[in-house]
């Protein structure tokens, strides 16, 4: 089959819209709802289906990421969303560098950038429709077998978090590395920053081209900048992306979401960056977000995902009181980050129903 011209204006009809009517501030029936990282390892059929795929291997075959990010819509009804299988390191991996998700640690990027000089190591300008077309390909096969019954997400890291991880090689507990780039040589980070704003935009705008009906940007390492470092590396970056995919998808605009997690210090910027929607970790109060934001954008968030370790009961009733925080209108029900790997697929289902209840 040719995925790439599999059709992409003749896709089944969208039977549930609760989340795209929420992003754009309509009214909705029921809260609409998702979990960051709902297709993972808290759930045993995607485990034993890793024991048998190598994790990249996963994302670069569109039949086995359109499996995985159906996982937890065929297990849960009350899902609203579907979210494409992939990772925010193909970015880094399409601009040659190697990327390896070791078990039990994480990713690992052998081969670091270690000063500016190493700039010259990426391949740029990106051919992203080809260096990155299974993603596509992917998004285009899942919008197909997802058969209307929830919108797809597509998603991207933004500049500093993707940053971040291309200097560091891995995770980390300070950034300092990546943050001394930002000190010590601010020109050439804004360099870098900028060939990934170029690539982050592009990637975003083939996604949607290719089926994804909401793009979610996410900005995981905003905790390690205060509001200064973050104004002047981060933040501009995220606006633009922003512009150059509205601007590019013209008449086939979807709406964005900018995830900054412990970005608290920047959420009125944030909401006026170009999203209609603004997700929030579980440190920042809903009542105060809504203050700092106003009520041009949607909020998305923010349980703290360990309420999902408490009893059923503790569960539902600090769900209610979250809701009860956020109110009806343009909000979007989520954990404050993604779900951990030992959590209890049982207690997403209470979390799901207790805000389809309210
Ligand atoms: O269900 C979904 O949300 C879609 C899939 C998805 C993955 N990664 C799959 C994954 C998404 C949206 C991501 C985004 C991602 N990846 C982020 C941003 C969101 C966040 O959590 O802040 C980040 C920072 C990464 C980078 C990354 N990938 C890390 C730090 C790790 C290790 C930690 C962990 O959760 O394992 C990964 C691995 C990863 N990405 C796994 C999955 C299912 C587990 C890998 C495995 O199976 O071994």
């Amino acid at each position: 089959t040719d995925l790439h011209t599999m059709g992409q204006h003749d896709f089944p009809e969208l039977k549930n819209d609760r989340l795209l009517k929420a992003a754009k501030g309509e009214a909705v029936d029921k809260i609409p709802v998702w979990i960051m990282r709902q297709a993972g390892r808290y759930l045993p059929e995607f485990r034993e289906f890793r024991s048998k795929h190598d994790f990249f291997k996963i994302c670069q075959t569109p039949e086995l990421a359109c499996e995985i990010t159906l996982q937890p819509i065929d297990r849960f009804p009350e899902l609203d969303a579907s979210i494409i299988f992939s990772d925010i390191l193909v970015i880094p991996q399409a601009l040659g560098m190697t990327v390896e998700m070791r078990p039990g640690v994480g990713p690992v990027l052998p081969e670091p950038l270690v000063s500016p000089e190493d700039l010259a190591r990426l391949k740029f300008p990106v051919d992203v429709s080809k260096e990155l077309s299974y993603v596509m390909e992917a998004i285009t096969l899942t919008r197909h077998k997802l058969r209307g019954r929830v919108p797809l997400i597509g998603f991207s890291g933004a500049p500093w978090t993707l940053m971040g991880y291309m200097i560091e090689g891995g995770g980390s507990k300070t950034m300092s590395k990546s943050k001394k780039w930002l000190y010590e040589h601010p020109a050439e980070s804004k360099k870098l920053l900028s060939i990934l704003t170029s690539v982050v935009s592009d990637y975003l705008v083939g996604q949607a081209k290719a089926g994804a009906q909401l793009l979610q940007v996410f900005e995981s390492n905003a905790e390690y900048l205060g509001p200064e470092l973050f104004n002047e590396f981060a933040l501009p970056c995220i606006r633009d992306i922003s512009e150059k995919v509205k601007r590019e998808l013209g008449d086939d605009k979807v709406p964005m979401t900018i995830f900054a997690k412990g970005a608290h210090y920047s959420l009125e910027e944030l909401a006026q960056s170009g999203y209609e929607v603004v997700g929030i970790d579980w440190t920042v109060d809903p009542s105060l977000a809504r203050l700092k934001v106003g009520s041009n954008v949607t909020l998305q968030g923010n349980l703290d995902p360990c309420a999902l370790y408490a009893d059923n009961e503790q569960l539902a009733q600090r769900t209610h009181q979250m809701v009860d925080k956020f109110g009806k209108q343009r909000y979007i029900a989520n954990l404050g980050h993604g779900i951990y790997p030992d959590m209890d697929p049982a207690k997403v289902e209470v979390f799901l129903k207790a805000i389809h209840s309210h």
